[in-house]
């Protein structure tokens, strides 16, 4: 029998930092977020779950899609998700990235498959340093610098035995594969990809806005 691979998405969110209400909810070319990040990964997936904020759970979305209410924290949602599925990997995507090329989810998902564990992450094309009191302190080396970014995928059980582990320890990471890393458990890294932006602040929102069409027109 072939391994089962469900899409965990956690759109629970608040959208604080955009300051427009629930953020995976809002259109972008009268296509919200999650929807977006569900048609990307609908290929690639026997199975999908999305965690919603509780007062949210009606919001209509395809009846393939399990929901959830999702929990304070991107990382204790991730762990509900988690808990919701026995399929054997998971991709968890954050519903914030609306544009995922099908490449990167399908690498993410191989190498999860080989390695047990994966993400996205894309190379530093900025000069990097670090900064003191406004001033550039030193130089970082950007060869091995890496932005991480999602999908990442995981054997379920090693991540539920990542996020159990962060639970008793309290550890807190922005992303699962952190929490991976902390087991010390090796992280296979894929290229990702600009396009794979996570929407924050309102300049990204501006730019979600203006890339929209050009995706959906390449992605018809
Ligand atoms: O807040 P941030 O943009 O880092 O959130 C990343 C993703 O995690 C978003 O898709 C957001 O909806 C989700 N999230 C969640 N539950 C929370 C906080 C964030 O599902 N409590």
């Amino acid at each position: 029998m072939s391994a089962r691979v469900a899409a965990l998405i956690p759109a629970a969110g608040s959208g604080e930092r955009l300051g427009m209400g629930a953020k995976a909810l809002l259109e972008l070319n009268g296509i919200t977020l999650l929807e977006r990040a569900i048609r990307c990964l609908a290929p690639l997936c026997d199975e999908m779950v999305v965690a919603l904020p509780s007062d949210q759970l009606g919001f209509e979305l395809p009846d393939v899609v399990r929901k959830i209410a999702g929990g304070t924290t991107r990382q204790e949602t991730v762990k509900r998700l988690l808990e919701a599925t026995d399929a054997d990997f998971v991709l968890v995507h954050d519903a914030a990235r609306p544009f995922l090329p099908l490449e990167v989810a399908h690498n993410v998902l191989s190498a999860a498959k080989e390695f047990g564990s994966s993400t996205a992450a894309l190379p530093a094309a900025d000069t990097l340093v670090l900064e003191k009191d406004g001033n550039w302190e030193m130089l970082i080396d950007r060869s091995n610098v890496r932005a991480v970014q999602t999908p990442q995928g995981f054997d379920r059980i090693l991540l539920l035995e990542a996020h159990q582990q962060a639970v008793t320890e309290h550890w807190e990471a922005t992303d699962d594969a952190g929490l991976v890393a902390r087991l010390g458990r090796p992280v296979a890294l894929v290229n990702g990809d600009p396009r794979l932006f996570k929407v924050t602040k309102p300049g990204d929102w501006a730019l979600a806005q203006a890339f929209a069409r050009v995706w959906d027109a390449e992605n018809r």
